[in-house]
């Protein structure tokens, strides 16, 4: 059972701020084992691990002015790329809706908020998990500067289920490199209301990984991950999934603590896998990926049994593919890629990223 009371603002603040500015960014984060499958209020499933990245990231800044009365909801304005925007309106107003009962305080403000992301924003490169954590973070600088004895401990980690409530995998964008959200045996302080980052030690080639990002398909998502999670509520597998999930969750984390890189590869592509394969088997099903991003996994396939240098693949719920390789095996994989898997990307678009440590507050 969670105790979500614990992350109520507590009554009077300790301080009085009639206007205050916070800028964050905060990165994206690849899942090496997937989340898909939430019960409400964005409970996961199964518990999901992410390697946080470095420079695909969102900024935000978000200016408070205190109101003269209370607003009854949360009054708010919004730019992206400087350009007022609409559109992203609902899904910011129910992310609020949602948290205002943990930040009481958000009611006697106006807020202006600017956000931007370093990557395109037609990359199909979701920018929810980077985007709903830079705005949590911002938020929490506030309720920070009101309460100036808050914890790091307590900060990160009701920055962490804010973000959650705003979409579950922005709960693992806050630290990094590694990442865990949703209760695991495993790991005793682990919890589905927040990520926390992994507290064992991994073999330190993990903490300079590289993730390229080859951009295979960069319309729209053919499946959003609210309609995603849904299909999993009747599906004939989701149990086995869930299963599955938390147990190549143990064994990777094994691997990573051993630097055992043969078996990484297995359970982060076969995780890859089996995302999509629960996609092809559900009602209605969906097939994300594309011939060229089947024609990707078969060149690396065929590159590792021909070189048995350590290149893999994981996947969104979508076509593009990231390719997670260690840094010190760069030279002929950054060759390989550039020959032989640019040609499969449209406009040979790639984007570059590595493993990274998490957000951080700008001037
Ligand atoms: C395939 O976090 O986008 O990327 O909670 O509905 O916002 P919501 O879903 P979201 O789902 C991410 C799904 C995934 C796997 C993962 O990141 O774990």
């Amino acid at each position: 059972m969670q105790n979500d009371d614990q992350f109520i603002a507590s009554g009077e603040p300790k301080s009085s701020i009639e206007k205050a500015s916070f800028t964050w960014e905060a990165p994206s984060n690849i899942a090496l084992i997937k989340y898909w499958g939430k019960t409400e209020p964005q409970l996961p499933k199964n518990a999901s691990l992410s390697f946080t990245l470095s420079q695909s990231k969102t900024i935000t800044t978000v200016s408070f002015t205190k109101l003269e009365r209370p607003y009854e909801t949360v009054d708010f304005t919004l730019y992206f790329d400087q350009v007022k925007q609409e559109s992203f309106r609902p899904k910011i107003a129910t992310f609020f809706k949602r948290i205002a009962q943990y930040i009481p305080f958000i009611h006697e403000y106006s807020l202006v908020i600017h956000t931007k992301n370093t990557f395109p924003h037609s990359s199909g490169i979701a920018s929810s998990a980077s985007g709903m954590a830079a705005l949590a973070l911002c938020i929490m600088q506030l309720e920070k500067a009101l309460n100036p004895s808050l914890s790091e401990v307590y900060f990160n980690q009701k920055a962490s289920f804010l973000a959650r409530l705003g979409s579950g995998s922005a709960s693992r964008s806050i630290e990094g490199p590694l990442v865990l959200w949703g209760k695991h045996d495993r790991i005793p302080q682990s919890s589905d209301a927040y990520a926390i980052k992994i507290p064992n030690a991994i073999a330190p080639i993990f903490s300079t990984y590289k993730d390229r990002i080859l951009l295979v398909d960069k319309g729209e998502k053919q499946v959003s991950s609210t309609v995603g999670h849904e299909l999993m509520v009747d599906h004939p597998y989701a149990e086995a999934r869930f299963t599955q999930a938390n147990k190549n969750l143990s064994s990777l984390l094994d691997a990573m603590e051993t630097g055992n890189l043969a078996r990484f590869i297995h359970l982060v592509e076969l995780e890859a896998l089996s995302l999509h394969a629960m996609m092809m088997t559900s009602s209605p099903y969906f097939m994300l990926m594309k011939p060229n991003t089947l024609a990707i996994i078969h060149h690396i396939w065929q590159f590792r049994a021909n070189t048995n240098l350590h290149l893999c693949f994981t996947l969104d719920a979508g076509a593009n593919v990231h390719l997670l390789y260690p840094e010190n095996e760069t030279e002929q994989i950054d060759a390989f890629i550039n020959d032989k898997l640019l040609s499969f990307c449209q406009n040979k678009h790639y984007i570059c990223d590595n493993v990274g440590f998490g957000a951080r507050q700008l001037p």
